[in-house]
């Protein structure tokens, strides 16, 4: 590299959010939920991919342990009750975040647990590729997030969640 020059900074609308060996860079504010899957990620492992509350809070698969600034910063009411309802429970559960609840404020790094709900002690491997698919319900994956309802309104008008993906720029292993 030349001396003197400068990298390009990150955009402060933007952060980067490091999961299971793979980058992203989404808007700040985005719903932790939301950016991984429109990203391409999920954070809901196994079967939990189809079956979870999309975003209500309830289910509590989308368990992460997160590393960096997000909003709230501790844990919402949503939260205690479903991070304190087994199978999530003392001690493991004080690591948790649920995605659902959460905007990334911050650049981040989000490591999510084995077992259905996230509630194991082994952090899931590097991925080698992007799942096939996260977002088996399309643009309603996103139907109670605020921040992404125009996502869903817009897809229901002949745009598709490729759509919405190609709104976050995102890149491989970092
Ligand atoms: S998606 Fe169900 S608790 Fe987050």
């Amino acid at each position: 590299m030349t001396q003197g020059t400068k990298q390009p900074q990150p955009s402060q609308s933007t952060v980067s959010i490091k999961f299971r060996g793979q980058k992203v860079v989404v808007p700040r504010a985005t719903k932790l939920r939301t950016a991984l899957l429109k990203s391409g990620l999920t954070p809901h492992s196994e079967g939990a991919v189809y079956i979870n509350c999309r975003g209500i809070g309830s289910c509590g698969t989308c368990a992460v342990e997160i590393r960096g600034v997000v909003e709230p910063s501790s844990w919402t009411v949503a939260e205690r009750l479903r991070l304190n309802f087994p199978p999530h429970s003392v001690p493991n559960n004080s690591r948790l975040r649920l995605a659902c609840q959460v905007s990334c404020m911050g650049d981040l790094e989000v490591v999510k647990y084995d077992k259905f709900w996230g509630e194991g002690n082994d952090p899931l491997p590097d991925l080698q590729a992007r799942p096939e698919s996260v977002t088996p319900l399309g643009a309603l994956e996103f139907i109670l997030d605020g921040g992404a309802a125009s996502d869903a309104s817009s897809a229901s008008s002949g745009s598709s969640i490729e759509d919405a993906k190609r709104d976050i720029d995102t890149t491989g292993p970092p």
